[in-house]
Parts: C-alpha cells; sequence; structure tokens
C-alpha cells in the first residue's frame, strides 16, 4: 500500500494498519513507516525476516556476534527499535527459532 492509496482509504474509513514488505534490508517504505507513525497507524512489516530466504548480511551477522545474538534477532529487534507503531509477526515452522525470536525483544 502506497502513501497515496491510504490517503484514498482515510476518505472511505479510518485505517488502523498497514501491511507491507519491509526489514533491514528492504528499506522501500522507510518514509511510508514514518508517516504512518505521526498518524498512529500501525505498521506490520511483511517478510520481516526476508521471508523464503531469510536475510543473509556479513555485517548483520557481525553485530550479532558482538552482542552475543543471533543475526535474526537483531533483524527483529532492528525492526522493535524502528519505529513505536511497528508490530511484528515473524513466521516459522520451528519451536527453536520461535523461542529464538522472542528473545529478540529483550534486545531492544
Ligand atoms: N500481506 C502480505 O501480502 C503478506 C505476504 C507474506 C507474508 N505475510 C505475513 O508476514 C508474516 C511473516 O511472513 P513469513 O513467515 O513469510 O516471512 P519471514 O517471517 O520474513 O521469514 C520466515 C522465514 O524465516 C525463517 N526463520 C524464522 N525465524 C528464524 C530464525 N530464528 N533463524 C533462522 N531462520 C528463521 C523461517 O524458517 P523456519 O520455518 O525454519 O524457522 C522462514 O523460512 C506472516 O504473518 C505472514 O502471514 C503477509
Amino acid at each position: 500500500m502506497t502513501s497515496a492509496q491510504v490517503a484514498q482509504a482515510q476518505k472511505i474509513a479510518p485505517v488502523v494498519c498497514v501491511q507491507n514488505q519491509y526489514n533491514l534490508v528492504q528499506r522501500g517504505d522507510d518514509a511510508l513507516v514514518d508517516e504512518l507513525a505521526e498518524q498512529g497507524i500501525a505498521f506490520v512489516p511483511f517478510f520481516p525476516l526476508g521471508g523464503f530466504t531469510p536475510i543473509q548480511s556479513a555485517g548483520l551477522s557481525k553485530v550479532a556476534e558482538g552482542i552475543g545474538a543471533t543475526a535474526m534477532q537483531v533483524a527483529l529487534a532492528w525492526l522493535l527499535h524502528r519505529a513505536p507503531n511497528v508490530l511484528l509477526i515473524p513466521g516459522t515452522s520451528s519451536v527453536g527459532h520461535l523461542r529464538e525470536n522472542l528473545k529478540a525483544g529483550r534486545l531492544c
């Protein structure tokens, strides 16, 4: 959903949440995230970990190693820090990854 589409939708009904693709390396919606935050509208990034091909970055791995976390935990913590309106629903089929991802909230 674009900024123009949000404005168009608001002429019809209140908008409470926008869900677009967004993560540490796919930042095309940077301005929209801030715009929605100013309006108190939630932003739920889909593919927060990169989706079918989870994010791989030497820089991310280095940061994670430096603080004793995993790259995925840092990627999620970055999103939680990004703006107060960001709500996360990372997907996983693994209980181990679920536990790991939940701990990302404590990195903040
Ligand atoms: N609005 C839309 O059009 C749209 C489109 C797509 C998705 N979504 C929503 O976005 C949310 C998340 O999407 P998603 O699950 O496709 O993408 P995602 O959360 O970015 O990534 C999921 C992938 O990351 C892996 N993963 C998760 N935790 C991990 C960890 N700790 N370490 C290593 N790999 C890890 C998963 O593998 P494992 O299973 O092995 O953990 C899976 O392959 C869901 O709520 C989905 O419904 C919305």
